[in-house]
């Protein structure tokens, strides 16, 4: 991806935190439900702390789809955590966690449309990819 498509893609982000908004919690509104095997895996989990986590770990995303190095030093420890020797994450399930963060960025983003859509699939399916290929 281009830096100029990175920075559509941070930019899209950003506007999803104006005015008290936060498209982090919408997100785990959605993906909680996305699947009946979901919200399990979450029994334990603190989500305060949980939602910054995940709004830090989208923006390694974002840096390590223009190729940054700290974008990938970052996903690299998150390819670890979801691995099957830690939290166990089965690559089938990233598909609910994508669909569901575009549904969130889509109410919340004002300027969304399909263009900036295919953008964030590029950046988040790249991602993805890393992370999943560690299972
Ligand atoms: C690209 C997609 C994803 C990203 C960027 C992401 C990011 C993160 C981050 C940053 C954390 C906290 C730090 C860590 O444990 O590494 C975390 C924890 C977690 N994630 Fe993910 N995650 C993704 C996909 C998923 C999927 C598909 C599931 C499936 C249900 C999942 C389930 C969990 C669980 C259960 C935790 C631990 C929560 C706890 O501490 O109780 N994640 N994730």
């Amino acid at each position: 991806m281009t830096k100029e498509d990175a920075r559509l893609v941070k930019r899209s982000f950003s506007r999803c935190f104006i005015g008290g908004k936060n498209v982090i919690d919408r997100f785990y509104d959605i993906f909680l439900h996305s699947h009946p095997d979901i919200a399990g895996k979450f029994k334990h989990t603190d989500f305060i702390q949980q939602k910054l986590l995940l709004r830090q770990g989208i923006n390694c995303i974002l840096m390590f789809a223009e190729g940054s190095y700290a974008g990938e030093f970052c996903l690299e420890e998150i390819k670890v955590s979801h691995n099957k020797k830690h939290i166990n994450i089965h690559p089938s399930y990233y598909v609910y966690w994508r669909d569901s963060l575009l549904k969130a960025l889509s109410e919340d983003d004002p300027e969304y449309n399909q263009e900036l859509e295919q953008l964030w699939i590029q950046a988040i399916d790249y991602g993805i990819k890393f992370i999943a290929d560690g299972y």
